[in-house]
């Protein structure tokens, strides 16, 4: 590696020398010291050294010297090679040089003039290991910032095929199904075990394309691709329409479903088909985890605040403290378990929250243990 170089510059010869010597002593053979008369040869010394590429951690100006002075020179240094400390030094007070100087050139310090060798040796030392310090710091960030673009793209990658081979389950899945489903209709006299068989098959497909669909729903969330264009419209429609999907699935387990609501039209800003899966997500729930006979409680809420809620509230098991903290994670299963045989991937909840969020909402649960559970969403109007 090249020595680096500290450039000095003073129209006064014999100052020149006698800070090139002082910095030679200070310095040793760690550094070459470059002295230049003028701002214009130090501008062509720093130049060439560039060109080669030596490293140049610092150049020291005197302020008062014909044609340019040292802040206007310090100014160009900066400009050219931004991570050089600049040193000016001032022979009589020049406050305003100084303060040019700073905002300009980055100036690191300014030494009186005649200078204390103590002082500027200390001066020097410190900027140099500040440059250093700085070097390795930004190589450091340089080097992470590789690291996790590297990392990036190969979980980009990873997602990608992932996420093409799940979607690629999705047709040979639903063949299955409907194979299984022919079995039983399409043929005459098939032996009871053959039907029994054909149903199992198909509640394990059925099983598997709902585990394939969250997992790409899942996907498509966190990259983004997810249709979130937002408009204020009436949510009760898309409510009321969830709710009779699942009637009949709540009569087998003698749950009775009721809609409360006070006005006509509840306007709130959302996606249509997002909300409707979030509803889905949520009635579903409550009609899984509820035992036999029990209310499912459902109510629009508007008050002034700017808000409608939409309130899912069950009496089943509820959640313990430590569930509640879990609640909304990927591939969580808590203690309550569905009461129907009902299939459960513990994904349904942290899709909820993605998209609740992603139509500017919030979504929470208030529940004790053993005295059911509400689960809340709230959109902006
Ligand atoms: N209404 C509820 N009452 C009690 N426990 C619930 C309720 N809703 C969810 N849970 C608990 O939270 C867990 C996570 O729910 P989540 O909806 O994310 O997944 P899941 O229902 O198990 O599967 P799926 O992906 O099919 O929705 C459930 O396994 C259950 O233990
Ligand atoms: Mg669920």
């Amino acid at each position: 590696m090249k020595t680096p170089v500290i450039v000095c510059v003073d129209d006064e010869k014999t100052i020149l020398n006698s800070l090139q010597m002082e910095l030679m002593d200070e310095l040793g053979d760690q550094y070459l010291i470059e002295t230049a008369e003028s701002g214009i040869e130090a501008l062509e010394i720093i130049e060439e050294l560039l060109a080669e590429g030596i490293e140049l951690p610092l150049v020291i100006s005197d302020q008062i010297m014909p044609s340019m002075k040292g802040d206007e020179l310090l100014t160009q240094v900066h400009a050219i090679t931004p991570k050089t400390l600049t040193i000016l030094l001032t022979g009589q007070a020049d406050a305003e040089a100084v303060g040019r100087a700073v905002n300009s050139a980055n100036l690191y310090r300014y030494i009186p003039k005649p200078w204390e060798s103590t002082d500027l040796s200390m001066t020097i030392t410190k900027a140099l290991k500040s440059y250093f310090q700085d070097k390795k710091l930004a190589q450091f960030y340089a080097s992470l910032e590789y690291k996790v673009a590297a990392r990036t793209r190969e979980l980009q990658q990873k997602n990608k095929f992932l996420s093409i081979a799940v979607h690629d389950l999705k047709n040979p899945l639903f063949t299955i199904y409907e194979f299984s489903d022919m079995i039983k209709t399409d043929f005459a006299d098939t032996p009871e075990e053959v039907i029994e068989m054909a149903d199992m098959i198909a509640i394990a497909s059925q099983k598997m394309f709902k585990l394939v669909k969250n997992i790409l729903d899942v996907n498509a969330i966190e990259s983004r691709k997810m249709d979130i264009s937002l408009n204020v419209f009436d949510i009760l429609p898309t409510l009321q329409w969830v709710i009779n999907q699942y009637i009949k699935r709540a009569k087998v387990k003698q749950i009775s479903l009721h809609c409360h609501y006070q006005k006509q039209a509840y306007h709130a800003l959302c996606n249509k088909d997002l909300l409707g899966q979030v509803f889905d997500n949520l009635i579903s729930n409550a009609i899984k985890y509820s035992p036999i006979g029990k209310a499912i409680n459902i109510r629009l809420k508007q008050d002034d605040s700017g808000y409608v809620r939409c309130e899912i509230q069950d009496e089943g098991p509820g959640l313990s403290l430590a569930d509640q903290e879990k609640l909304f994670g990927q591939f969580t299963r808590l203690t309550p378990k569905p009461t129907g045989g009902e299939d459960s991937t513990g994904l349904g909840l942290f899709i909820v929250k993605k998209l609740v969020e992603s139509q500017q909402g919030k979504v929470w649960c208030e529940s004790l243990e053993g005295q059911g559970a509400t689960f809340i969403v709230q959109l902006k109007r």
